[in-house]
C-alpha cells in the first residue's frame, strides 16, 4: 500500500509517494539521494542513521518514511556546504574525529541537537548524549575534543 505524505528535508518542501513499509532511512537515501546517513545495525542500535526529525535525533532505520508525514527533517546534507562548512564538520575534520566516516553523520547531526539543546554541556553530558552512536574505528576521544571545541566556540 503506498501512501502520498509531505515533509521538509533540509529546508525544502517534498511531496512523495511512499510505501507504508519504507523506512525513513530508504526514502532519503534511495529516493532523495541524500546518502550521507548509513545503514548500519537496522535495529535502533549503533546510530550510524540518525537523522533530527523536528530537531530530535532519531534512528531513521527504524522509522517508518510515513510517521515523518508534516515533520521538518535535517540530513548531513543539509548542514553546511563545501565552501563553509558548519562548526561542527570542522571540527571533526580539525580534531581527526572520523576514519572511515561511516558513524560520522550520526555524531554530527547527534552533537548538534545536544548543542541546540543544551550550548555548555558537561562532559559528562556530552558522552551520555551521545551514547546511542558507535563508532567502530574508536575514534571516540577525538569526537568529545572535537565537540567540546565547538561548546567552547558557543
Ligand atoms: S542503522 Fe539505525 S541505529 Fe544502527
Ligand atoms: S569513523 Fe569509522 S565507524 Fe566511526
Amino acid at each position: 500500500m503506498r501512501k502520498a505524505i509531505t515533509l521538509t528535508v533540509n529546508g525544502r518542501e517534498r511531496g512523495v509517494e511512499v510505501e507504508a513499509r519504507t523506512t525513513l532511512l530508504d526514502l532519503v537515501r534511495e529516493q532523495f539521494g541524500l546518502t550521507g546517513a548509513k545503514l548500519g545495525c537496522d535495529i535502533q542500535v549503533c546510530g550510524a542513521c540518525t537523522l533530527l526529525v523536528d530537531g530530535k535525533p532519531v534512528s531513521a532505520c527504524s522509522m517508518l518514511a510515513v510517521d515523518a508525514d508534516g515533520c521538518a527533517v535535517e540530513t548531513i546534507e543539509g548542514l553546511g556546504s563545501k565552501d563553509k562548512l558548519h562548526p561542527l564538520q570542522e571540527a571533526f575534520m580539525e580534531f581527526g574525529a572520523l576514519q572511515c566516516g561511516y558513524c560520522t553523520s550520526g555524531f554530527i547531526l547527534t552533537a548538534k541537537a545536544l548543542l541546540a539543546e543544551n550550548p555548555q554541556p558537561s562532559d559528562a553530558q556530552i558522552r551520555d548524549y551521545l551514547a546511542g552512536n558507535f563508532c567502530r574505528c574508536g575514534c571516540y576521544q577525538e569526537i568529545m575534543q572535537a565537540v567540546k571545541n565547538v561548546v567552547g566556540e558557543s
